[in-house]
């Protein structure tokens, strides 16, 4: 018989990172509304999890189109029923040179990462509020802290994507509804960084890097715990972080020590020639 913890509805779950949180809120007996722009992939997925028990549906939407936003609320909650959990995941960085994209691309990767997010926080808030329960969760990334190279868009998105957070939480936590973020290091077995690698063909590193797995996890506790903020990095990942704000030089010091830079670069170079 499926548990009912309630209903999550899940961005960017057709690939990726998307698919280990969709499982691990299954696992902690969340129905699960999965969505992203991909159809096919978000039914092998939905399949797979009923096949487990779950109640799960697959609703494709384009998350940076407004009607595609409400429209997605509102199947959600007509075939599912009131949405208690939203994992903001979609996003993503074209990896390329902040200069070189238009502005047009530029504001795509906003829209992406932070105005989706926060649109889909506007809908689906007042139901929340209305029930007294409700629990917001933020994928964000380290990007902004440690200087990542070529991620001017991306990383004012993701910080952006913090400070969200943290006031929704302030002003919605004594009405019942609470809000995370879970920042993001690098991540490897799945999602944009190891398909990076993968293409490069570059090995990814077990050092200094964590599993797609671990995302799934911190969802999943950063809702049962009520935590403001996980980091998932290998390490003290919340001191790391702490430092890179008391010494801005030492994330790029980092990067330059750590051949970030220099990977980054060749990274850049390939999506010139195959953009994608
Ligand atoms: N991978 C890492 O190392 C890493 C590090 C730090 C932070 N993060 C963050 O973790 C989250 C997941 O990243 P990932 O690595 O799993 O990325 P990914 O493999 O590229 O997957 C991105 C997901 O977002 C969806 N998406 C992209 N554009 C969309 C749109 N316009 N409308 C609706 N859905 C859209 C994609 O689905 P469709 O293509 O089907 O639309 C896909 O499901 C992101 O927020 C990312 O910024 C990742």
């Amino acid at each position: 018989m499926a548990k009912t913890a309630g209903v999550a509805l899940v961005t960017g779950a057709s690939r990726g990172i998307g698919p280990f949180i969709a499982r691990s809120l299954a696992e902690a007996g969340y129905s699960l509304v999965l969505t992203g722009r991909s159809a096919s992939e978000l039914e092998v997925l939905a399949d797979d999890l009923r096949a487990k028990g779950t109640t799960a549906v697959a609703l494709p939407r384009d998350l940076t189109v407004a009607e595609d936003v409400e429209a997605l609320v509102r199947t959600a909650e007509r075939e599912v029923g009131r949405v208690d959990v939203l994992v903001n995941n979609a996003g993503g960085d074209p990896q390329r040179e902040f200069d070189d994209m238009t502005w047009a691309e530029n504001d795509a990767i906003f829209q992406l990462n932070l105005i989706a997010p926060m649109r889909l926080t506007h809908l689906l808030l007042p139901g929340m509020l209305e029930r007294g329960r409700g629990h917001i969760v933020n994928i964000s990334s380290i990007a902004g802290r440690v200087g990542f190279p070529y991620t001017e868009a991306y990383a004012a998105a993701k910080d952006g994507l913090m400070g969200f957070t943290r006031v929704l939480r302030n002003d919605y936590r004594s009405r019942g509804v609470s809000a995370s973020v879970v920042v993001l290091g690098a991540i490897r077995d799945a999602g944009q960084g190891q398909r990076t690698a993968d293409q490069l063909g570059m090995k990814m590193p077990a050092m200094g890097t964590s599993p797609a797995k671990d995302v799934g996890k911190a969802v999943v506790a950063a809702i049962e715990k009520d935590r403001a903020e996980i980091v998932v990095m290998p390490g003290p990942g919340r001191l790391i972080k702490a430092l890179m704000d008391l010494f801005p030089s030492m994330g790029p010091a980092m990067n330059q020590a750590t051949g970030a830079n220099a990977t980054m670069r060749s990274v850049i170079e390939f999506r010139r020639r195959s953009p994608g």
